[in-house]
């Protein structure tokens, strides 16, 4: 027989729930918490803070706004799961009652709202997981009226709210310092088109910059990206029948100027694997990724370009936006309006980058180490050339042209890996194919269409010049032996080394 007895059972067993609904999985601290900055620029607000701390019972958070604020019975609902001034709304952010309680108590055991529409009355509510989870409290306590501490400033501002988030058991990180530095990057994206139209969010007291994924504008982020080709418009019509539209952009990084920047600084100013779409609801970034890109498979190259989708909530359904706003699931019908010229336009911007990239690559390997080594040439004492034919004699010994130089590969019939040789006033250094120093070393970083490599490339062809400039300069026959002999002997302990 089953231990459950039938009876009354209410819709949610909320001492359980409680600590359930804490794994609603929000992403990143930083998604958490954009649900209160996400309410506090609905609420109008002009400035955020954003302030994070620690006391005797653990971390801390509190967001401070100065938007409209909310009456006591607003308050009730908002720390209510579900509960909201605009549900199912589609003219802001909000719309589902989840984002306060629920992004709130994601990352801490008890929140506190504390919120006043005139600076003289300020009223306050909480929900804590211990004590609903204990029994203690069953439903969000009526807002009472909270009386600051004589020692405590008067409220910055004549309307707004102030939310503290206490026993924060689940940051991200374990240093304020560094989740400061994450939340920058975060909100910098999340909230960039809010602060571009002069919006202020401060985290700790400083100012969060705005970054631009496409590094088209101004911000905590490089720029010098051109946008490609006109914006995209889709009408479309809401599950409500409202009109609506969704608009595309591209942007083309600046390939010539950047690829030859280190990968640790691509890297750290999100170049590198960053490719893919940011989408934008109602002004504010909810994902990023590879999405309408149909079977186009993410590519090196198309780290050099970026798009941005935005749309209104009043498509929710169509991109699958979920309570928590961090994702959407595309639907087949999203699909069939933006997959095939997305599709399109990232397979003509890939072979775009792929030539510009090319040519760049091309024009900085076009054997720069030989134009390198002819240009410092006269720096260093002349390699004595020898005569050619008494008619040349003069020119040759007095030597004022700088020493060209050339790279050769070609199948030596000797155990050497290279093998220097002057003639008319040109050095030629020849690579022998069949030594295991150009199949390993050699031909593999020459392949690789890199810029990096052709970096390592450059610098390996101006080390053999200048070992085959020496050898070219000695000038008795013993010294030619003796280097010609410790060539061959360092090139079979390297075939050795490298087999
Ligand atoms: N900072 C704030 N200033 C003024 N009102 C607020 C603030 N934060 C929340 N509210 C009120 O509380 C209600 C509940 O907020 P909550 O974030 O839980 O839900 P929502 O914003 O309506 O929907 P969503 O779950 O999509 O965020 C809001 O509808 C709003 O009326
Ligand atoms: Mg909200």
């Amino acid at each position: 027989m089953s231990k459950y007895r039938t009876g009354v059972y209410p819709l949610v067993a909320i001492q359980t729930f409680i600590e359930a609904t804490r794994d609603s999985g929000y992403k990143s601290t930083a998604a958490a918490l954009s649900e209160l900055v996400d309410n506090s620029f609905e609420a109008e607000a002009r400035t955020v803070s954003v302030c994070l701390s620690e006391d005797a019972d653990g971390k801390c958070i509190m967001v401070t706004d100065d938007g409209t604020g909310m009456s006591p019975q607003t308050m009730q609902l908002a720390l209510q799961f579900g509960g909201s001034t605009r549900f199912n709304s589609r003219l802001g952010t909000g719309r589902y009652g989840m984002g306060l309680p629920n992004g709130s108590l994601s990352q801490a055991r008890r929140v506190d709202v504390y919120s006043w529409t005139n600076p003289g009355e300020i009223w306050a509510s909480y929900l804590d997981v211990d004590e609903i989870a204990s029994g203690g409290l069953s439903s969000v306590p009526a807002p009472c009226r909270f009386k600051p501490d004589a020692a405590d400033d008067p409220p910055s501002s004549p309307t707004g709210t102030v939310i503290t988030l206490t026993k924060c058991d689940r940051l991200d990180f374990r240093t304020q310092k560094t989740q400061a530095k994450y939340l920058h990057l975060e909100f910098g994206r999340t909230f960039r088109h809010q602060l571009y139209s002069g919006k202020k969010l401060l985290i700790n007291g400083e100012r969060v910059k705005p970054i631009d994924p496409l590094f088209l504008r101004n911000g905590n982020n490089l720029t010098g990206a051109e946008p490609y080709g006109p914006a995209l418009r889709y009408d479309v019509a809401s599950p409500a029948g409202k009109a609506s539209q969704i608009s595309v952009r591209f942007a083309v990084l600046p390939i010539e100027r950047w690829c030859p920047l280190s990968n640790e600084y691509k890297n750290a100013h999100g170049i590198s694997k960053g490719a893919g779409v940011s989408v934008v609801r109602g002004g504010r970034e909810i994902d990023c990724g590879w999405y309408f890109m149909g079977s186009k498979r993410k590519e090196n190259y198309d780290d050099w370009w970026r798009c941005e989708i935005s749309f209104s909530p009043e498509l929710d359904e169509l991109f699958g936006v979920t309570h928590t706003k961090q994702k959407i699931n595309s639907t087949e019908m999203l699909e069939s309006i933006l997959t095939p010229d997305l599709e399109r336009i990232a397979r003509e911007l890939n072979n775009l980058v792929r030539r510009r990239y090319l040519a760049v690559r091309e024009e900085s390997v076009e054997l720069k180490s030989t134009a390198v080594a002819e240009h410092k040439d006269s720096l260093m004492a002349p390699v004595v050339l020898r005569r050619r034919s008494p008619q040349n004699t003069a020119r040759v010994q007095g030597r004022i042209t700088p020493l060209g130089y050339r790279i050769d590969e070609q199948v030596l019939e000797e155990v050497s890996f290279y093998r220097p040789s002057l003639a008319q006033e040109r050095l030629t250094l020849t690579l022998n194919r069949d030594h295991n120093f150009y199949q390993k070393i050699y031909q593999p970083l020459a392949a690789t269409r890199q810029v990096e490599s052709a970096r390592v490339l450059n610098q390996l062809q101006l080390m053999l010049l200048a070992v085959g400039r020496a050898e070219c300069a000695l000038r008795s026959a013993e010294e030619k032996i003796a280097v010609r002999r410790l060539r061959e002997t360092w090139s079979n302990a390297l075939t050795a080394f490298l087999d």
